[in-house]
C-alpha cells in the first residue's frame, strides 16, 4: 500500500464520521443510524459507491435537515469525504466502508429515504452482471430499506449501464421509472445534482460522455 493510501486509511481510524469494521458501531448500527449516530429524526439518503463522497458533502451541506451516508468499500476514497466533512463540520455526514453486497447488515426495512448511485462500474462483461449494481437482485434489496415513495437516483457515464438499467427498472416490480435523460448536462434535471460533480464524471466528461441520469420511485 502507498504511503498516501496509508496515511487515509490511518485518518479514517481516527476519524468519528466514518464507521469501519475496527468501530464499534459497525456492528450495532443497522436500523439505529438516527439513534446512535446523527441523533435527531432526519430522512436518511445513502450515496452507494460514493468514491470520495462528493455527493455525500455536497448535499450534506445543501440540506443541513436531512442525514447522508456515503458508502463504499475503498477506505481511502472515503477518508477523503471524511475530512471534507469535518472541515464543513457536517454533522449530518458519516461514511461506512464496506460492500454494498453487505447493505443488510447496516440498514433495516424502510430505514431509508434516497438511494443515489453516482457512476458506479459498469461492470460491461455478461459473466460481472451479478457485481452491476441496478441487477434485479440489488434493486430488491434498495426497495427494502426504503420508506413509502422512496427515491432511486442513478447517475452513470456509462450507456451500457444507463440502457441495462432502464430495463431492470422498468421491470422491477418494486420500482417505477420517474424521469429519465441521457444527457443530464442539458436537461432541467441537472438542477437536482445542486452542481456537485464527481471525480469519475469530471474524467469521463473530459473525454467528452454525456452524462445520464434515471429517478425511479418505490411503487
Ligand atoms: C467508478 S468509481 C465512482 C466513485 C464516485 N462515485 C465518483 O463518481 O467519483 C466506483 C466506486 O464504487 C466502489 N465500489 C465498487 N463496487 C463496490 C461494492 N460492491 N461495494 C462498495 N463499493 C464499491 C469503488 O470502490 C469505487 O470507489
Amino acid at each position: 500500500m502507498s504511503r498516501r493510501k496509508l496515511a487515509h486509511y490511518e485518518f479514517s481510524a481516527k476519524a468519528s464520521n466514518v464507521i469501519e469494521p475496527t468501530k464499534p458501531l459497525y456492528k450495532t448500527i443497522k436500523g439505529k443510524w438516527n439513534e446512535l449516530y446523527f441523533k435527531n429524526d432526519n430522512p436518511i439518503v445513502v450515496e452507494l459507491a460514493c468514491g470520495k463522497g462528493e455527493y455525500t458533502v455536497g448535499l450534506g451541506k445543501v440540506f443541513p435537515e436531512r442525514n447522508f451516508i456515503g458508502m463504499d468499500i475503498k477506505g481511502d476514497r472515503i477518508a477523503r469525504g471524511s475530512l471534507a466533512a469535518s472541515e464543513g463540520n457536517l454533522t449530518n455526514v458519516a461514511f461506512l466502508r464496506a460492500g454494498i453486497q453487505y447493505s443488510d447488515e447496516f440498514f433495516k426495512e424502510k430505514e431509508l429515504s434516497e438511494i443515489w448511485l453516482i457512476h458506479p462500474d459498469p461492470q460491461v462483461r455478461d459473466r460481472d452482471e451479478n457485481k452491476r449494481l441496478t441487477n434485479p437482485k440489488f434493486l430488491e434489496m434498495y426497495a427494502r430499506f426504503l420508506k413509502t415513495k422512496g427515491m432511486f437516483l442513478l447517475k452513470t457515464d456509462s450507456s451500457f449501464l444507463y440502457e441495462y438499467s432502464l430495463v431492470t427498472l422498468g421491470e422491477s416490480p418494486h420500482f417505477e421509472i420517474v424521469e429519465h435523460t441521457d444527457d443530464l448536462y442539458n436537461s432541467p434535471l441537472l438542477d437536482e445534482h445542486h452542481g456537485v460533480k464527481t471525480h469519475y464524471e469530471k474524467i469521463f466528461v473530459a473525454k467528452g460522455y454525456s452524462i445520464k441520469y434515471i429517478k425511479a420511485k418505490l411503487k
